[in-house]
């Protein structure tokens, strides 16, 4: 079984064999009137930057974005147009029935938007395990019960009416067309799908809605052209309370958790974004629900305090690799320990961003050797924090705002489940739960309480959509897939570019590598840039273990000097870019 094809190596006995890998509040935006009409024109600004940029994972995305700047646009309308084709054309990770987090700034200001998927009103704490406490395979991963609420539909909702210029029907006007008319299937495209196929065979719905999809032939969705024609006459309402919400229950029912309650009661927020000084910079990510954030933002501050350490050590060199990887086990042992859904939890993010506990921590590393994975505690305390197939896409307007966005079904399409007569292929974010304390999810990462199964809750996530200003002007916006390796590969590409003054497209073709605490000392590697010959004996000579895995990530990126946009692609995906003049 090997759902997550990221990677080739399990790393935990308790990852079953994968390849590691009330009351009805109803949302505010369900009393607006549907948005048929669109908005009053947009007063005229003046551009900032030489274009309008974008950096997407497919050719399809791009024209969308390009027909929305070209109608007078701006980054929120390309961002939820590229959004809502991607749901058609990337089927894998492109979605309605996921989640996800989109980073702006917008006029001059930060904001973030969780859009990420919660557990359903039923769900329980031990819903994963047998009677003898056991993990039951696969069921956080394939079929019904691997599902939770979507909040895709609700999440462009908001954003495009909170900050877009243009009417909602013509940011789901591309995508309606790639539905109804079809797209060209990119051969990657199939190979994602004939592997899901062989994981989903026999127990989902899978092959009644993808099994035409064949490279190079034209595949059209009706169903969900359907579903998009609703929602754009309609807005989000048509997906959680009205008949796409009725088709997506009645799939649901007998089967899987999910009622009409728990779309009705779901509803996207607007969060403070994590924020930390870095280099001059101003970095804007991802807060809890998301791991991703607080994660990059330790590593960067604890690469900083240690440059005395980094000074004159080659970039991915043996103890480049070391230093880096002692980095990432204080991350991720603070990760298993603090970051939750901050709707449940208090999770304690000033403290674990704030500069002096970052200094501690960085100070505690052994330059030479690497320390003993049992040694490495959360940095603050072991008591309870209080309680209280990805894709991502850059876009930067003329105007001067950005939006960075990552959303996913979590697996390549998800859960396997398509809901009948929508055609909406439903995410298994479920699995993003820590099932069981200590047990490692599809990615190999472990948790705590925090991350544990309660109603309404949203799961641990990794994605971290970031954008990087400067004197209040944008600088960078970037992200990429990955699971939990998101986090440490836009760290890698972010101190390529600004510590070792990589142009873009080097920076993204660099290697990349990454550690995560558990499994003790190991260092994964990727094909696009294998670890092997010397650099390989070197690590393994200082304790480490090397493992392979299937996919790093898929980074789109754009940097912004003076008024002038470049937006580069990751050469490990299919991804494009455009500046539009
Ligand atoms: O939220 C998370 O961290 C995961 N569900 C992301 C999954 C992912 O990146 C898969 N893509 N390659």
């Amino acid at each position: 079984m090997k759902l997550f094809r990221h990677v080739k190596a399990s790393t935990s006995a308790s990852i079953s064999g994968f390849a590691l890998i009330a009351l009805v509040c109803v949302s505010s935006a369900f009393l607006e009137p549907a948005p048929a009409v669109g908005k009053a024109p947009a007063k005229t600004q003046p551009a900032v930057l030489a274009g309008s940029a974008i950096a997407v994972p497919d050719s399809y995305s791009a024209d969308a974005a390009e027909q929305i700047f070209n109608e007078g646009g701006n980054a929120v309308d390309a961002a939820t147009a590229i959004a809502f084709t991607l749901a058609v054309t990337f089927p894998d990770a492109g979605n309605l029935g996921g989640g996800g987090f989109m980073t702006l700034y917008v006029d001059g200001k930060p904001y973030f938007l969780d859009y990420r998927e919660r557990a359903p009103l039923a769900a329980t704490k031990n819903m994963y395990l047998d009677d003898k406490g056991e993990i039951i395979k696969d069921m956080s991963l394939i079929g019904y019960r691997a599902v939770a609420v979507p909040g895709t539909v609700d999440g462009m909702w908001q954003a495009q009416r909170r900050f877009g210029k243009l009417k909602w029907q013509q940011v789901l006007a591309p995508a309606i067309h790639y539905a109804r008319d079809g797209f060209v299937v990119a051969p990657q495209l199939q190979k994602l799908r004939d592997d899901a196929a062989k994981d989903f065979a026999g127990k989902t719905n899978f092959d009644t809605y993808f099994g035409n999809l064949r490279q190079g032939a034209t595949f059209k969705q009706p169903d969900l052209a359907a579903v998009l024609q609703r929602i754009s006459d309609q807005g989000a309402k048509d997906f959680y309370t009205g008949k796409t919400a009725d088709l997506i229950t009645a799939s649901m029912r007998g089967h899987g958790l999910m009622t009409k309650a728990d779309l009705a009661q779901y509803k996207a927020v607007w969060r403070e974004p994590v924020q930390g000084n870095w280099k001059g910079y101003r970095v804007i990510t991802a807060p809890p629900p998301s791991s991703g954030g607080v994660g990059l933002v330790q590593l960067l501050k604890m690469k900083a305090d240690l440059a005395p350490d980094f000074k004159d050590v080659p970039l991915n060199s043996a103890q480049y690799v070391h230093l880096i990887a002692e980095l990432e086990k204080r991350v991720f042992a603070d990760r298993a320990q603090y970051l939750g859904d901050p709707d449940f939890y208090k999770v304690p993010v000033a403290r674990l961003i704030d500069d002096p506990y970052l200094a501690k921590r960085a100070a505690e590393i052994n330059p030479n050797v690497p320390s003993d994975t049992q040694s490495i505690q959360p940095g603050l305390g072991t008591s309870m924090p209080e309680k209280a197939q990805t894709t991502h896409f850059s876009v930067v307007d003329k105007w001067g705002n950005a939006v960075s966005n990552t959303y996913t079904l979590n697996g390549a399409f998800g859960s396997g489940v398509v809901v009948d007569g929508a055609g909406i292929a439903l995410n298994d974010e479920m699995d993003d739960f820590s099932a069981k304390p200590g047990a490692a999810n599809m990615f190999g990462v472990v948790g705590s309480d925090a991350n544990a199964i309660e109603p309404k809750k949203r799961p641990l996530s990794s994605m971290a959509p970031t954008i990087l200003t400067k004197d209040g002007r944008v600088a960078l916006v970037i992200g990429t897939p990955g699971g939990s390796r998101i986090f440490t590969s836009i760290f890698q590409v972010i101190t390529d570019i600004y510590d070792y003054d990589m142009p873009l497209s080097d920076a993204l073709a660099a290697m990349r590598f990454h550690h995560q605490l558990l499994p003790p000392n190991t260092i994964y590697s990727e094909p696009y840039k294998p670890i092997e010959g010397e650099l390989a004996q070197q690590l393994e000579a200082k304790g480490y273990k090397l493992e392979e895995q299937d996919f790093t990530g898929n980074v789109q990126v754009i940097k912004v000097d003076g008024d002038q946009p470049e937006a580069a692609a990751d050469p490990r995906g299919r991804g494009t870019t455009r500046v539009v003049r």
